[in-house]
């Protein structure tokens, strides 16, 4: 099995101002300085990325957008664009995340444009996918899941996808405290790699990585990354306090 190192991730959404992001972002580099092995990312609201990116100079805390637009610059007003991240101290950004598509219009052919320009950009892409509640009920998860990471990755070949990072987020696990239970995350990880595998090949599907994302929390950690094709997590509520967060990216670390 190939070596994947798990991502651990914290999507602050529309939460804290400059000081408060800088606060907690100094706070979660001290909680975590020791821990080895794992990449850990935080994507905090734009206007706290520049000064976050100073102030985790030299840790092991990655930056994330929460999302970035196609085209590099223009009249797009309300829009931040590749190269704009990259600049404000990013590595990684967060596309297609469930409410972008739930709130704010993204469609899979949206999602597909942002991600051709974050690899443009060099930027890591942390691409979500997942069903709603009642594409769940109605037995439609992995033709959902088909159809986004079909639409999503239209156009590519494999060698162009090797940064890419997949998140899988049922819709009705996010900010609820229903979490997928482990198994029903396993299952979905392990289609989402064969599908991978069948349209790009077994290299890429070996070293991708798979993060599970919905109401994981510092109970809940250990035993969704002890399944087989979870790669690391994407956390929403969970990362905005540097103490929960910390235990989530240590989640093997404590006894
Ligand atoms: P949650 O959010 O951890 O608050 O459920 C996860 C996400 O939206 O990425």
């Amino acid at each position: 099995m190939a070596d994947r190192k798990p991502l651990m991730a914290g999507n602050w959404k529309m939460h804290k101002t400059v000081d408060e992001a800088v606060d907690a972002a100094r706070n979660l580099a001290d909680r975590v300085s020791g821990a080895s092995g794992v990449e850990i990312m935080i994507a905090p609201p734009f206007t706290a990325l520049a000064p976050m990116a100073d102030a985790l100079q030299n840790t092991r805390i990655g930056l994330g957008g929460q999302n970035l637009f196609w085209e590099d610059e223009g009249a797009y007003t309300g829009e931040v664009s590749g190269p704009m991240l990259k600049s404000a101290g990013c590595r990684y950004v967060i596309i297609g995340h469930s409410e972008r598509r739930q709130y704010f219009g993204e469609t899979d052919e949206t999602v597909n444009k942002r991600l051709k320009s974050a690899i443009r950009h060099g930027l890591i892409p942390v691409l979500c996918v997942g069903e709603t509640e009642s594409e769940r009920e109605a037995e439609k998860t992995f033709s959902v899941l088909d159809k986004q990471v079909g639409d999503g990755l239209k156009g590519f070949v494999a060698d162009e996808l090797k940064t890419l990072v997949l998140a899988y987020e049922p819709v009705w696990a996010i900010g609820t405290g229903k979490t997928a239970t482990a198994d029903q995350a396993q299952e979905a990880h392990k289609y989402l790699r064969a599908l991978i595998e069948k349209k790009f090949g077994k290299d890429l599907a070996e070293s991708l990585r798979i993060l599970y994302g919905g109401s994981v929390k510092p109970g809940n950690a250990a035993e969704l990354m002890g399944m087989p094709d979870l790669d690391g997590a994407l956390v929403g509520g969970a990362s905005l306090e540097a103490a929960s967060f910390s235990e989530i990216v240590l989640y093997d670390q404590n006894p």
